[in-house]
């Protein structure tokens, strides 16, 4: 897969993705992720990428010049998949939009400062548009950065252990049970007996209440979900 990034804070994005799974799907050639520094395509000598509000208010704008040139540059190079907004003001990110995401070819991420980006950008160019919760950041490179790893993982073959993916929080809309290591008593405090009992039909039996149990307890909304 090939990851475009659109950002005018490139140096946020360069640590993420240089560390454990995700640097070992770019080494393994799994995943290509290539960030793009928005003020390249500024106007004019101040290379100029925000505007003040039409109609008043404070905060600026960005502008849809250089993001349009820089969003057709990319197209003119490959056909994208989905072209993605990183905004607060849409549908939040959950596990099924990743697992869609992890099957595409090419995406592009745009990411957003300020006030936001043009609504005509989001109406001419943006395909999908994704927040990673009810919360403002200052821009969006680090919702992006979720996105990214949420998705990078899923691509086949980047987990060796193909079932750790499969049994992960939300992936059957249920969050995980509680899992434990050594030792099995820590100052009287015991695993669970069942865990210890090399029973494995039983242990998964456990396993799926106890995630029902906490997901119940937790977040009652996701069993409400039917996808
Ligand atoms: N940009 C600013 N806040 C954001 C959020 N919560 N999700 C996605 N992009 C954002």
């Amino acid at each position: 897969m090939r990851i475009d990034i659109i950002s005018v804070a490139p140096d946020l994005l360069e640590s993420p993705f240089n560390h454990s799974i995700i640097k070992r799907a770019k080494e393994k050639g799994l995943a290509e992720i290539i960030i793009h520094d928005l003020r390249e395509y500024g106007l004019g000598n101040y290379k100029q990428i925000d505007d003040t509000q039409f109609g008043g208010g404070a905060g600026m704008v960005m502008m849809i010049e250089p993001i349009a040139n820089c969003i057709r540059k990319l197209q003119s190079e490959r056909v994208y998949d989905e072209v993605i907004y990183m905004t607060p003001d849409a549908k939040t990110l959950n596990q099924s939009t990743a697992n869609t995401l992890s099957l595409k070819e090419n995406i592009l991420i745009l990411t957003g400062h300020y006030k936001g980006v043009d609504q005509r950008i989001r109406e001419l160019f943006i395909t999908k548009e994704i927040s990673i919760g009810d919360y403002v950041l200052t821009g969006g490179e680090l919702a992006a950065a979720v996105l990214v790893d949420a998705v990078v993982r899923l691509i086949p073959g980047v987990i060796g252990d193909e079932q750790s993916a499969l049994t992960d929080s939300f992936q059957d809309n249920l969050l995980s049970p509680p899992v434990y290591t050594r030792p099995s008593d820590f100052e009287g405090n015991k695993v669970p007996d069942i865990l210890l009992s090399g029973n494995f039909p039983k242990i998964d039996d456990w396993r799926s209440e106890k995630a029902y149990e906490r997901t119940e307890q937790i977040r009652p909304d996701l069993l409400d979900e039917t996808s």
